[in-house]
C-alpha cells in the first residue's frame, strides 16, 4: 500500500498525527473519538472466498487470503488493545493471536466462551501475553494463565455491550474483533462495529463455514447498505466498511 510506512502508524497509538496515505486512511479512523456508549472503537475483520466462506466445512481456514491479509491482520493486532475471538476460532485453529508480522505491541487477548466448553489446553491459556475468557456462568477465576471475566447474557447470546464496558473499563478501548463468522456476525446484529475489514480472496469454495449470519431478510431493501473503499493487496482485495454502528434493519 502507498503512502506512510508503517512507523508512522504505528506512532498513532502514542497520539501521532493520522500519515498521510493509504496505510493513514485505512487505519486512521481507529484513532477517532468513541461514537458508541461503551467508549470502544470496535473493528471487525474477515478473510473469505468470492463464494462468502470463511473455512471449508471441517474448519481448515488456513489461508484463505494472502500474505498481504496476513500482514494486515498482525497491523490490526499492533495498534488494537485487544484482539477478540470466539470459542469456535481457538478450537479450529488455537491461535496464537499475537504480532510477529510487524513491529507493534501484542494485544490483550479475549476469549468468548459463555458456557467455558474450552479446555485449558489450548495456547491462549497456556502463557504468553494477558488473556480474558469472558463467561457467563459462575466458576473459578483462572482457567490456566487466563483471568476469568463473567459478563451477563443478553437473551441466548452474551451482552455484547456489556463485553465492551467491560474491555473500556480495564483501558481496552481499540478492539479488533478477528473472528469468526459468528462472533464478527453477532457484534454486527448488536450495532457494536464501528468498521469493518473484509479481505476477499479470489477462491471458490462452494461450501463451508458462513462469513455472515444474519437473521432472514424478505426482501433485498432489508439488507443493509453501505460504501466501502477498496484497497488492492493482490492477489485479494480490501474492504473498508464504516458501519459506525449501523444495525441491520433485521436486527431492529
Ligand atoms: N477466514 C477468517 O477470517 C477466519 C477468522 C477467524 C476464524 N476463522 C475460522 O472460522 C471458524 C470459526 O468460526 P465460527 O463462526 O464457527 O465460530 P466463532 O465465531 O469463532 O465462535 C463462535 C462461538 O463463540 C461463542 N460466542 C461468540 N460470540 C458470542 C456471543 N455474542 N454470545 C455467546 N457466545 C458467543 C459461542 O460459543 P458456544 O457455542 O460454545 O457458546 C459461539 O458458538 C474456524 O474454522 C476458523 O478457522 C476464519
Amino acid at each position: 500500500m502507498s503512502g506512510a510506512g508503517w512507523d508512522a502508524v504505528l506512532a498513532m497509538r502514542d497520539g501521532g498525527a493520522v500519515p498521510a496515505g493509504e496505510l493513514g486512511r485505512l487505519f486512521g479512523p481507529l484513532f477517532a473519538a468513541p461514537r458508541g456508549a461503551d467508549g470502544c472503537v470496535v473493528v471487525g475483520r474477515l478473510a473469505q472466498t468470492l463464494d462468502g466462506r470463511i473455512a471449508t466445512v471441517s474448519g481448515s481456514s488456513q489461508w484463505i487470503g494472502g500474505a498481504g491479509d496476513i500482514l494486515h491482520t498482525h497491523r490490526l493486532r499492533a495498534l488494537c488493545d485487544a484482539v477478540l475471538v470466539g470459542a469456535g476460532t481457538v478450537r479450529a485453529d488455537d491461535p496464537r493471536l499475537t504480532t510477529r508480522e510487524c513491529e507493534g505491541p501484542n494485544p490483550v487477548r479475549v476469549v468468548l466462551d459463555p458456557r467455558r466448553r474450552l479446555s485449558v489446553e489450548y495456547g491462549v491459556f497456556r502463557g504468553g501475553p494477558p488473556t480474558l475468557l469472558v463467561v457467563a456462568e459462575d466458576g473459578p477465576e483462572r482457567h490456566g494463565a487466563a483471568e476469568v471475566v463473567r459478563v451477563p447474557m443478553a437473551g441466548a447470546e452474551l451482552d455484547l455491550a456489556a463485553v465492551l464496558r467491560m474491555l473500556a473499563g480495564r483501558g481496552l478501548r481499540r478492539v479488533f474483533v478477528e473472528g469468526g463468522g459468528v462472533t464478527v456476525s453477532r457484534f454486527l446484529a448488536a450495532g457494536c462495529l464501528d468498521r469493518l475489514h473484509v479481505t476477499v480472496a479470489p477462491v471458490l469454495l462452494g461450501s463451508g463455514i458462513p462469513a455472515f449470519t444474519l437473521p432472514e431478510a424478505a426482501r433485498i431493501a432489508d439488507g443493509l447498505r453501505f460504501s466501502w473503499t477498496v484497497h488492492d493487496i493482490s492477489p485479494d482485495v480490501l474492504l473498508d466498511i464504516a458501519l459506525d454502528r449501523a444495525r441491520p434493519g433485521v436486527c431492529a
